[in-house]
């Protein structure tokens, strides 16, 4: 029987030789997949993150079509902020809050939770989706980070300037604090109740974090994602941290302790890997070279696992969501690329 720690997303994330590259992509269940749209017509989205039984359908469906080397829980970032009060809606353009937070009161609002029972259902997913994966391929859990989490609270949606967000920061910081403390206790409790349920890695996704003025990453980001982190140390799962954006912050990230760190298409790996040898690192193709020719992918690809095999490990991925109209056959070039390269002896 094969054992699951051994698999080799795993054993990139632990930095143990290795001798190809594990692939993944965000978002890799979703809109861009006939089998997803699919199951779409049945159920919103909404339904769909809470159906433990449809979640893990989909959780499924690109390992069975291209045979990803891990696989990625269903569900949404925003989806353990409905128990506390905060319901999203996701017609057109994306996630609305009916009512924004932003004042004292909306804060002391939101209510907290215990993860088993206002998230119970990404639980039982959990659960079905490791019988379903069986013993050979990972199953990935995950989480927004605070501040990710409280940019969609705050505005209420997407934000081209975070302009409510930054109103807080500028005027109110410590209410901005007392909403990332409360977001971090449930994110923390959250995450350890994905572990307990079954989830052999976990990424927390930090998609906005790279909005900052670095001082005030350090500030207000930074003590959020490594309470997180430090609280799930115990638990002897690799953690992921993905700051999209993350650049101008390396010197700052790279005192957290987790085993990888994720990397968007802005960062030249080569030029970045030395300040990063006491981690795996995670990407990163820009997810619209999939719209390219598949020479290039193929060409861009090797050039990742090449520069990739010169980390402690590496797991590819985009360096960022793929997007709803990426052509498949693109898709299906990427994964034979990737899982075709052969690492010189480690
Ligand atoms: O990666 C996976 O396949 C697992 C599932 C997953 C989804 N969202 C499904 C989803 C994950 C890990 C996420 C993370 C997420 N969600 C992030 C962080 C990563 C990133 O992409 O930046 C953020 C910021 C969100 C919030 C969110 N959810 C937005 C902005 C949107 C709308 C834009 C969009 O892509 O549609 C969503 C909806 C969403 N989340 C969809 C999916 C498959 C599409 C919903 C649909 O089926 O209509």
């Amino acid at each position: 029987m094969a054992d699951i720690k051994e698999s080799i997303f795993l054993k990139n994330l632990r930095g143990e030789p290795c001798d190809r590259t594990p692939i993944w992509i965000m978002r890799q269940a979703g809109r861009y997949l006939p089998e997803y749209m699919k199951v779409r017509e049945e159920y919103t989205f909404n339904e769909l993150c809470r159906t433990p039984q449809a979640a893990c359908e989909v959780t499924l469906q690109p390992i069975r079509r291209f045979g990803f080397d891990a696989a990625i829980m269903f569900s949404d970032i925003l989806t353990p902020l409905a128990p506390m009060g905060a319901r999203f809606s996701f017609a057109q353009g994306g996630p609305k809050l009916e009512s924004p937070i932003r004042s004292e009161s909306d804060i002391d609002a939101l209510s907290t939770y215990e993860a088993a029972d206002g998230t119970h259902f990404v639980a039982e997913a959990i659960r079905l989706m490791k019988v379903g994966l069986g013993d050979k391929t990972p199953l990935i859990g995950f989480a927004g980070s605070p501040f990710t989490l409280a940019t969609y609270l705050i505005e209420g949606g997407g934000s081209k300037d975070y302009r409510f967000l930054k109103t807080l920061l500028y005027s109110r910081p410590e209410l901005l604090d007392r909403l990332m403390n409360k977001l971090t206790d449930q994110t923390l409790a959250y995450l350890r109740m994905q572990v307990e349920a079954g989830v052999d890695a976990v990424q927390l996704f930090d998609t906005w974090g790279g909005i900052l003025h670095p001082a005030d990453y350090a500030k207000v980001v930074l003590p959020c994602v490594k309470r997180i982190m430090d609280g799930l140390r115990d638990l002897g799962v690799p953690r992921i941290y993905f700051l999209k954006g993350s650049a101008p912050y390396l010197d700052l990230v790279t005192t957290l302790d987790v085993e990888c760190l994720g990397m968007d298409w802005t960062m030249d790996m080569a030029q970045f890997l030395p300040q990063m040898k006491g981690y795996a690192v995670q990407g990163n193709l820009d997810p619209m070279a999939l719209y390219g020719s598949q020479d290039q992918i193929r060409r861009r690809a090797l050039e990742i696992c090449e520069t990739g095999s010169k980390a402690r490990g590496h797991v590819f991925n985009l360096g960022h969501g793929i997007t709803p109209q990426t052509p498949i056959p693109n898709v299906e070039a990427l994964v034979e690329t990737v899982q075709g390269y052969r690492r010189e002896t480690p």
